[in-house]
């Protein structure tokens, strides 16, 4: 199986926005992303608009010629979005609003009724659903039966992992995760604070299909240029 690399471009816009400038465009980046080999393009599009505009979405849409991942809360204001844009695939997160990143995986037992909702809806509209989850068992098992084509497993907890014991034990739950989700037949992608050391490990666990990378590739392209950056991740996990 050949594992699938998703190039978040959320930062590029970042970059743009803290001057409210038109450079650079993640758009554009985007592009010379999928030439260098990005099977897709991930962006967020949070409710205050910290990077990623409606404006970048719509281009994105017409543009990109892989698959288009839309990160969204669960928001009445996101799905009506959604709708319109179509993306390939939506990966639902929880959205804090002060949040620096997205901190953790989706409740989804709490708010079980509002994302099956959901899921079906975005579904009925043509458009594939993930759930973005903490490594854990009841997790998956729930998300599978919400009716979500897929997870991505949350890796930040490895990324953060301060020693060998804890990375191994947090590797060992991306690992079972990984296996419980592929034996029910969900599709399964990881992401979060992955970069060009950490990605070894989890690059190994052969279940995940497919990862999504932002903020370690978007940084290494300021030095090297968006397409080396692309092209070493890609070899990373290939
Ligand atoms: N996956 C999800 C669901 C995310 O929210 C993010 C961050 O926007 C990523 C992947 C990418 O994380 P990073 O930028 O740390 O690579």
């Amino acid at each position: 199986m050949t594992r699938r690399l998703t190039v978040n471009v959320d930062h590029v816009a970042t970059l743009r926005q803290a001057r409210l400038s038109n450079e650079p465009d993640p758009v554009s980046i985007a592009l010379r992303a999928e030439t260098a080999g990005a099977d897709g393009i991930t962006v967020h599009l949070r409710e205050d608009r910290r990077h990623i505009q409606d404006r970048d979405l719509i281009l994105l849409r017409k543009t990109i010629k892989t698959v288009l991942n839309l990160e969204m809360a669960p928001t009445k204001e996101m799905l009506g979005i959604a709708l319109e844009v179509k993306p390939d695939m939506v990966t639902l997160v929880p959205e804090k609003r002060r949040e620096l990143t997205t901190e953790g995986g989706l409740d989804v037992r709490t708010h079980s009724e509002t994302l099956k909702r959901f899921i079906s809806t975005l579904r009925d509209g043509g458009i594939m659903v993930n759930l973005f989850i903490d490594p854990d068992a009841y997790m998956i098992k729930q998300s599978y039966k919400l009716g979500s084509d897929g997870v991505e497993l949350h890796t930040g907890r490895y990324a953060e992992a301060r020693d060998r014991k804890q990375r191994e034990h947090e590797l060992k739950k991306i690992y079972d995760s990984a296996v419980l989700s592929r034996k029910l037949g969900l599709k399964t992608h990881a992401g979060h604070g992955l970069d060009y050391h950490n990605i070894k490990e989890v690059a190994e666990i052969r279940e995940i299909e497919e990862f999504a990378i932002g903020f370690s590739i978007i940084a290494r392209s300021v030095y090297t240029g968006i397409e080396q950056a692309v092209r070493e991740m890609r070899a990373l996990i290939r």
